[in-house]
């Protein structure tokens, strides 16, 4: 069975002592939580907030982002090392934010994530078209180009991957994708995972669905055969809503 995943990106949110006040809350609100991987991902600032606050449970932490390169002269860069160093497991790579707002290529997203597999950390890949693509009934042709170039010359990773789909359309604007269209389009990852890295792998790798996700959607999303939880923005920032959907991808 593939583990299920409730993977939290605060983005640029929360400032130390917030995130203090959060991983309190989370403890208070689901001390109970199994059944699924919680991974809070959270600004570099406050990473290692979340190690002392949840490093004795069975939570997770990772970044939203990493370098290519394992040390140097990169000013501004944070290595995939570093991460290790603060306890991260996880690193998400490719976020439409990145790709749109900061350029961030294919060909730059495939170097992180060797890099990252590397250095022992699991990416979270994030896939996912835009309005316009989607009209033009081009999603598929835009995923499948992702990952054609985002796992290039990848070796299945004996850490394991993870991939979330992330329409650009759902995120932030209160409008998810429907538990149908997610799941043709999670089945389709799946699909091409198994083409690059085989079908063992592809069968047994977590595919989350990210987008506007709330506690009122997420069940019937979690009720499709392929995904395996979700990657949370908004609904992630309050430790009771946070915890509410978790319980709710664990219980599916
Ligand atoms: P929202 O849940 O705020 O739509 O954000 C989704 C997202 O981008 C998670 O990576």
């Amino acid at each position: 069975m593939r583990k299920k995943l409730a993977i939290a990106n605060w983005k640029m949110n929360k400032s130390r002592a917030e995130t203090r006040e959060f991983c309190q809350q989370l403890r208070q609100v689901a001390p109970d939580l199994t059944g699924v991987e919680v991974v809070i991902c959270p600004p570099f600032t406050s990473l290692d907030v979340v190690a002392q606050e949840l490093g004795d449970t069975e939570m997770r932490w990772g970044a939203q982002n990493c370098f290519w390169e394992r040390q140097g002269a990169y000013t501004g860069e944070i290595s995939p090392l570093m991460l290790r160093d603060l306890g991260c497991s996880y690193v998400i790579l490719g976020h439409s934010e990145r790709r749109q707002i900061l350029g961030e290529t294919d060909a730059v997203i495939n170097r992180k994530l060797i890099a990252a597999i590397e250095a022992g950390l699991i990416p979270v890949l994030c896939v996912g078209e835009s309005l316009q693509e989607r009209e033009n009934h081009r999603a598929r042709e835009v995923v499948k180009e992702q990952l054609d170039q985002d796992l290039r010359n990848l070796v299945a990773p004996a850490g394991g991957l993870v991939i979330a789909y992330e329409p650009i359309w759902a995120i932030g604007t209160g409008v998810n994708a429907s538990s149908d269209d997610a799941q043709e389009m999670i089945s389709f990852i799946r699909e091409r995972l198994a083409q690059y890295l085989g079908r063992e792998f592809a069968a047994g790798t977590p595919i989350l669905y990210g987008g506007s996700v709330n506690s009122n959607n997420i069940a019937e999303i979690m009720a499709e055969e392929d995904i395996d939880g979700a990657l949370i923005g908004g609904a992630s920032l309050q430790a009771d809503s946070f915890a509410a959907i978790a319980r709710l991808i664990a219980n599916a």
